[in-house]
C-alpha cells in the first residue's frame, strides 16, 4: 500500500497522519506548496512518477464565514479540484477517500440524517462541498467520501481552542444554543478514513452524542477547571444563531447518522465528551 496524503498542516492531515503511523501505513504526505491540488499538471505528475494505491484528499476551502465573501476560491478547491483528483483517481486506478459537511444539510428535520437523506445546502461553503460530492461520484464511483460534523482537534483553529483562548481572557461568553451536532475529535475522524480506504460511496462519521455549541462550550469550561487552567470565564449565556449573526447561516440541526460507518468498520464511534477528555490530556492548554 502507497497512501498519498494531500494537505500537511491541516488540521485533519496532521491527525492522519499521526493514524498512518500508528498503523504502520507507507504514507507521503505533501503541502499546497509541494503539490498545488488546483494543478492539474502537478496533480498528474504525482500519479506518473509515484506506485500510488490510495489518496486520501485533506485539502479544502474551509472557511465557512469567509466563503460567502470568496465563492470562487470555495469552489477552485471544493468542488473543481476534487473534480480533477476523481478523475486522475479514477484514470490510475487509484482509490480516493475524500471528505465532506454535515453542511450540506439544512437542519429542518430533528432526527439525524442518514447518508442518502435529501442535501439542501444553506451556505456557499455548504454548497460548494455538495457539488465537490456530486462532482465526484459522476467521476469516479468508487471514491468514498466521509461527511463529518464539528471538528476539533490537536492542531489548528477550531471550536475548542477558540473557547479555550475567550474562557482564559473574559468573565462571560456567549455561545449559540439553537445549533445542534455531532462534536467530532480529529483522530478519531482520521482513524474512520483508514477504515473505509477501500470502500466507496458517501458515510457519515461523528463522535457519539449530541449537543448544542452553547453545551459544547460548557462541557470546554469544565474540564479546564478540572484540569487546572486558569480561566477568568464563570457563565456562559446563550444566544440565539440570529443573534451571533454569522456571515454563513448553520443548520439548527445537523446530527448525523453512523450506523453505516459502524457496520462497515464493525467499530462504534467513542462519545464526544470522552475525546473532549482526551483532547486536554494531550494538548497544553
Ligand atoms: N473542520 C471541520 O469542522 C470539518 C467538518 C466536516 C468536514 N471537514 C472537511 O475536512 C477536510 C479537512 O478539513 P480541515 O479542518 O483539516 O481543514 P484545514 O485545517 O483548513 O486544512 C486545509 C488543508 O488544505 C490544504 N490546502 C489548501 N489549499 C490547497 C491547495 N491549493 N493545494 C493543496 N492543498 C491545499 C492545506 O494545505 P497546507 O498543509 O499546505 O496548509 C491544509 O492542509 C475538508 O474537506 C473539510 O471540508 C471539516
Amino acid at each position: 500500500m502507497k497512501l498519498w496524503i494531500i494537505g500537511k498542516r491541516g488540521m485533519l492531515s496532521q491527525a492522519l497522519q499521526r493514524a498512518c503511523e500508528e498503523r504502520d501505513i507507507d504514507f507521503l504526505v505533501t503541502s499546497r506548496k509541494e503539490v498545488d491540488v488546483t494543478d492539474r499538471a502537478s496533480l498528474q505528475h504525482q500519479f506518473e512518477t509515484l506506485h500510488l494505491t490510495h489518496v486520501v484528499n485533506c485539502s479544502g476551502y474551509t472557511a465557512v464565514d469567509r466563503a460567502e465573501q470568496e465563492k470562487e476560491k470555495a469552489e477552485k478547491l471544493n468542488v473543481h479540484a476534487v473534480e480533477t483528483l476523481g478523475r486522475l483517481t479514477k484514470e490510475n486506478n487509484v482509490k480516493l477517500v475524500h471528505f465532506s459537511t454535515d453542511y450540506v444539510f439544512d437542519g429542518k428535520e430533528s432526527s439525524p440524517y442518514s447518508e442518502d437523506s435529501a442535501a439542501a445546502p444553506l451556505s456557499t461553503y455548504g454548497q460548494t462541498k455538495r457539488l465537490g460530492e456530486e462532482k465526484l461520484q459522476e467521476v469516479n464511483p468508487e471514491a468514498c467520501i466521509i461527511r463529518s460534523s464539528w471538528v476539533f482537534g490537536l492542531e489548528g483553529n477550531n471550536f475548542v481552542q477558540t473557547m479555550t483562548h475567550l474562557m482564559k481572557q473574559h468573565e462571560s461568553l456567549r455561545v449559540v444554543s439553537d445549533q445542534k451536532g455531532r462534536p467530532t475529535f480529529c483522530e478519531d475522524l482520521a482513524h474512520a478514513a483508514l477504515d473505509l480506504l477501500d470502500h466507496q460511496g458517501i458515510y457519515h462519521f461523528a463522535n457519539e452524542g449530541e449537543a448544542t455549541w452553547l453545551e459544547f462550550a460548557e462541557e470546554i469550561l469544565k474540564l479546564l477547571k478540572e484540569t487546572g487552567v486558569e480561566v477568568k470565564c464563570e457563565k456562559i449565556d446563550p444566544i440565539s444563531s440570529q443573534e451571533y449573526a454569522a456571515p454563513a447561516t448553520r443548520p439548527a440541526f445537523s446530527v448525523l447518522k453512523t450506523d453505516k460507518y459502524e457496520k462497515a468498520a464493525k467499530k462504534t464511534a467513542r462519545h464526544w465528551q470522552e475525546c473532549l477528555k482526551e483532547y486536554f490530556e494531550r494538548v497544553e492548554c
